[in-house]
């Protein structure tokens, strides 16, 4: 995780630092710190001044508001502890012994321990806990053996130390380094973490996601796994890992990649809450439009090869995504016919199934970065090929809401939820969009396959078009309603949440909702596990909400939960309001709609709980303690 950001230009560095680390400060908050070079009248090197703090950015900004950080070049960092206690010495940028270089970086060294005690040995003090610290140290060697053989102190020559650095170097990083006798020099690289150099006027930023660039330039090009660049006010040289130098024309962000405001609420949880009713209007007008064919019911921008001869899926995916995943596998299933697993991906990387022939393989990541989702789609894709049997050949799709992202780059069809940016650590548009897309792909498949009936279809595409007006009226009614609920759960420290069928994994998504941002200890079951084992945990104090739908399941449902109200537990039912309002103690209705599309609904009034519940307890619903957005480590 962590942010990075760097600058080489015109302007001040400090300011353009700080205001992208704010911006990328979802990816970390554990520390934050900058360097800046500024040049020297009186020597031919610059002066490299490095302000840490602990803590949120706020407090670093004070302090570079207090001492000032000088400079029209610096690099930036926020963290998201791996190695190290959330300290001050472990804040990044980290230092040669000299002083006079400073790297950050994202990501994990995973050989650190070797190449630390290597350079013990070497008789090189050690400041810090964390992996990036040998980075510097070892940059630093080169650049001496390299300056011993002659050469003499450039930015190529920082470029070439790297370069060696990077190939002694294991796991998946992105960096940039700035070193006090190359004033003018810039140099960044990545290997499996996201890192991607703006455009701006006079200037390049690098940084490890969009938003930093916001109000500084919506021209990117984003850098390739493997490749180090060299920024100087000249311009940029990219090198692939053999050292080849790249040429690449820039892009044009496109969408609303840099608003980044909470505009009037009091939480971008909440905005992006609201948000969720867009979400699906943005996903109906472009996927939905009146007068598709029936046999092609939904615009996708895929061609029939895509679908053809596709016998099972399986789908990777870690966290919520992994929940949006469980919906779809049922969908895919139950509605399309089509055998699904659905895996955790960091699961996945150590123990995939044995292969099976006409798989379509999905990942599902709104960050389009996680390292886990990433890796196991790579090497699902290696081993397909490694076989070599056309029927077992890698087909794969990503479902992101990142299209510049990674996973956009490493697999051939993307479908992009176009949710807008999220900034809020927990998921909550991003789950709709990820819903929707398997909505889609279920109905393609479906008509396809002809594994329901035209009017089947047509009822599901219907309700999928009534439902941004639903989830309007919905959300502004259970903001209210959960607001008021919330004082109830002061003292809580345990809730169950129950939900069978397709509804099983809202159940899931609620408790890990309710667990990020509040520090409740939640968990999700299908309602007739409950009797299994966790029926002891039921008492008076012990509330349980419950998802129940008119279908298949709802009967199962209303008995499993007759079964916790017989233990004591305070009953919540998520439910339409007329049915079997007199079981529970308190309904949170929600409207009477097929059972299909029901979680769509169903996960509003999880969210809002889970937002008041922590907004009630004061807590930091934006930055949860120990999360980050976007979780680019193993
Ligand atoms: O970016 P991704 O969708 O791949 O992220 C996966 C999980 O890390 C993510 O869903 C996480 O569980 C969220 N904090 C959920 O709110």
């Amino acid at each position: 995780m962590c942010g990075i950001v760097a600058v080489i230009g015109s302007r001040d560095a400090a300011p353009l630092l700080l205001e992208g680390l704010k911006r990328l400060e979802y990816r970390g908050y554990d520390s934050a710190g900058i360097a800046t070079l500024e040049l020297s009248s009186k020597a031919a090197t610059g002066v490299l001044t490095c302000k840490k703090a602990n803590g949120k950015l706020a407090n670093l900004m004070n302090l570079v508001e207090q001492e000032s950080a000088p400079g029209h070049l610096g690099i930036g960092h926020t963290r998201w502890a791996t190695h190290g206690k959330p300290e001050e010495r472990n804040a990044h940028p980290h230092m040669d012994s000299s002083g006079g270089l400073a790297v950050v970086q994202n990501g994990i060294i995973e050989n650190h321990i070797t190449l630390r005690k290597g350079l013990q040995e070497k008789g090189i003090q050690f400041v810090s806990e964390t992996d990036t610290e040998v980075i510097p140290h070892l940059i630093s060697q080169e650049l001496n053996l390299l300056k011993s053989n002659g050469q003499e102190a450039s930015g190529s020559l920082l470029l070439e130390a790297v370069r060696r650095v990077s190939l002694k170097l294991k796991g998946a990083y992105a960096l940039a380094v700035i070193w006090k006798e190359t004033p003018e020099a810039l140099v960044v690289a990545r290997r499996q973490a996201p890192l991607l150099i703006g455009l701006g006027e006079g200037e390049f930023l690098c940084a490890s996601d969009t938003p930093a660039l916001a109000g500084v330039t919506r021209t990117i090009l984003p850098m390739e796994d493997g490749e180090t660049a060299l920024l100087t006010p000249l311009g940029i040289e990219l090198y692939d890992h053999r050292g080849q130098r790249q040429q690449r024309s820039p892009s044009l962000l496109h969408g609303q990649e840099d608003v980044v405001s909470k505009r009037h609420f009091r939480h971008f949880m909440l905005k992006e809450i609201y948000e969720q009713s867009e979400t699906a209007r943005l996903w109906v007008d472009r996927h939905l439009p009146l007068g598709l064919p029936e046999q092609a019911p939904v615009a996708f921008p895929f061609e029939d090869s895509f679908y053809e001869g596709i016998e099972r899926i399986q789908i990777l995916a870690c966290g919520t995504s992994r929940h949006a995943a469980l919906v779809g596998a049922y969908l895919l299933e139950q509605f399309a016919g089509i055998p699904t697993s659905v895996f955790y991906a960091s699961e996945f990387r150590y123990a995939a199934p044995p292969l099976a022939p006409n798989l379509l393989t999905i990942g599902v990541t709104q960050s389009g970065e996680t390292a886990d989702t990433l890796a196991a789609l790579s090497m699902e894709a290696q081993r397909r090929e490694a076989y070599g049997d056309p029927a077992f050949i890698s087909r794969q799709l990503g479902i992101t809401n990142r299209p510049e992202s990674s996973i956009a780059r490493q697999v051939p069809n993307i479908i992009n939820i176009c949710a807008g940016i999220e900034v809020g650590v927990a998921a909550t548009k991003t789950f709709l969009g990820q819903l929707l897309a398997f909505y889609g792909l279920a109905l393609s498949f479906a008509s396809r396959r002809n594994s329901c009936s035209t009017k089947e279809i047509i009822s599901l595409t219907n309700e999928l078009r009534a439902l941004p007006n639903q989830l309007s009226v919905l959300i502004d009614k259970h903001d209210q309603m959960a607001s008021t609920l919330a004082p109830l759960f002061l003292d809580t420290q345990n809730v169950i949440f129950l939900g069978r069928g397709i509804n099983y994994p809202i159940a899931l998504e609620g408790a890990l909702k309710l667990k990020e941002i509040s520090y409740i200890h939640a968990e999700g079951y299908p309602a007739g596990e409950m009797k299994h084992g966790p029926i002891a945990l039921l008492e008076r104090r012990v509330p349980v909400i419950a998802i129940a739908t008119p279908g298949v399941v709802f009967e199962k449902v209303l008995s499993n939960v007759q079964e916790a109200k017989a233990r004591d537990a305070q009953l919540i039912g998520v439910i339409p309001k007329e049915f079997a309002k007199e079981v529970f103690d308190i309904v949170m209705p929600i409207p009477e709609v097929s059972e299909w599309i029901s979680p769509l609904l169903s996960v509003v009034p999880m969210q809002l709980l889970s937002y008041h519940i922590a907004a009630n307890r004061g807590l930091d619903i934006d930055q949860p303690r120990n999360l980050a957005k976007s979780v680019t480590v193993e």
